[in-house]
């Protein structure tokens, strides 16, 4: 008889309690590839209301910036790394938490990967990270500077320390049903109808895409879900070496496609 040896994965999604790393949990539980779905954030597991599904998940309470706490974390048995750290706020605030939470854990996962470990790190970036952006030409003063130079950075550091392993997703405006305070808002019946006057429009959508910036966004909106099981989709690809033994980026119509 014959026999399937796959190898079981140990996943570990920084920010995993947020509503993108909520979405990553499911659809690793849902591909059944991983033993272990763990997910590192400081206030743990998220509120039991938006829970669905994600029993299975190790939440570990902690921040990415205790690089103790985050090398025990990670270097217990994980495998593949994800992450999904985010927020808004002050530009040194965003270039911290959305440039150097990510840069750290890379570097900590490439310092374990020097012993053969992590095969994969993960990272969802923006839509407006790519050459030639008008975003990434922002002064320093202007609101979200620090947010999109801070992906820029991160993304930069993730491709350095892991050339052949890394997953770099690039989405604009991510929309389903997000859990605020105990309470689910419906993004999808607002980014769905806005997604489709960004796409599918004809000429008109043609137009809106040719404004600087805002049409980038219009024409980058994604599911959540689609976010989610690209990132799963390809970091699987990337630790198993299919992938021709190359990184993947993918940009919003990529993502959508997965
Ligand atoms: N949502 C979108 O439309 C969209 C679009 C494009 C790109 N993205 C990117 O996707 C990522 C996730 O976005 P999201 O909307 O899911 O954000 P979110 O709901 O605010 O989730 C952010 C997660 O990061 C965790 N976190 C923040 N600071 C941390 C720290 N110092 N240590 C450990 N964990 C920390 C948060 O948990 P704690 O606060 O409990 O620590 C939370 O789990 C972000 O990088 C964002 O830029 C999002």
């Amino acid at each position: 008889m014959a026999s399937t040896n796959v190898i079981k994965r140990r996943l570990l999604v920084l920010g995993g309690s947020g509503y993108v790393g909520q979405a990553v949990c499911r659809a690793a539980l849902q591909s059944s590839a991983f033993d272990v779905v763990r997910s590192l954030s400081r206030s743990g597991a998220p509120t039991s209301s938006s829970m669905g599904g994600l029993s299975r998940v190790e939440w570990a309470k902690g921040d990415v910036f205790d690089t103790p706490a985050l090398s025990d974390v990670m270097s217990n048995d994980i495998d593949i790394v994800i992450s999904v750290i985010g927020a808004f706020g002050s530009n040194e605030y965003m270039q911290r938490i959305c440039g150097d939470a990510t840069i750290d854990a890379v570097r900590v996962a490439r310092d374990i990967g020097g012993k053969g470990r992590i095969t994969a790190f993960g990272f969802v970036s923006s839509a407006q990270v790519y050459d030639g952006s008008l975003a990434l030409c922002l002064p320093p003063a202007a609101p979200m500077y620090g947010y999109f130079q801070g992906k820029r950075r991160a993304e930069e550091e993730l491709l350095k320390s892991f050339p052949n392993n890394h997953v770099i997703l690039r989405p604009g405006f991510v929309y389903g049903a997000r859990n605020v305070g105990g309470r689910t808002i419906p993004l999808q019946y607002v980014g769905g109808p806005i997604d489709y006057v960004g796409r599918n429009l004809g000429p008109i959508s043609s137009l809106l895409q040719m404004v600087p910036f805002v049409g980038k966004e219009l024409s980058s909106m994604v599911p959540v879900e689609s976010v989610a099981n690209a990132m799963i989709g390809s970091v699987r690809k990337v630790a198993d070496g299919d992938n021709d033994g190359k990184g993947i980026i993918m940009d919003a119509e990529m993502i959508r496609s997965c």
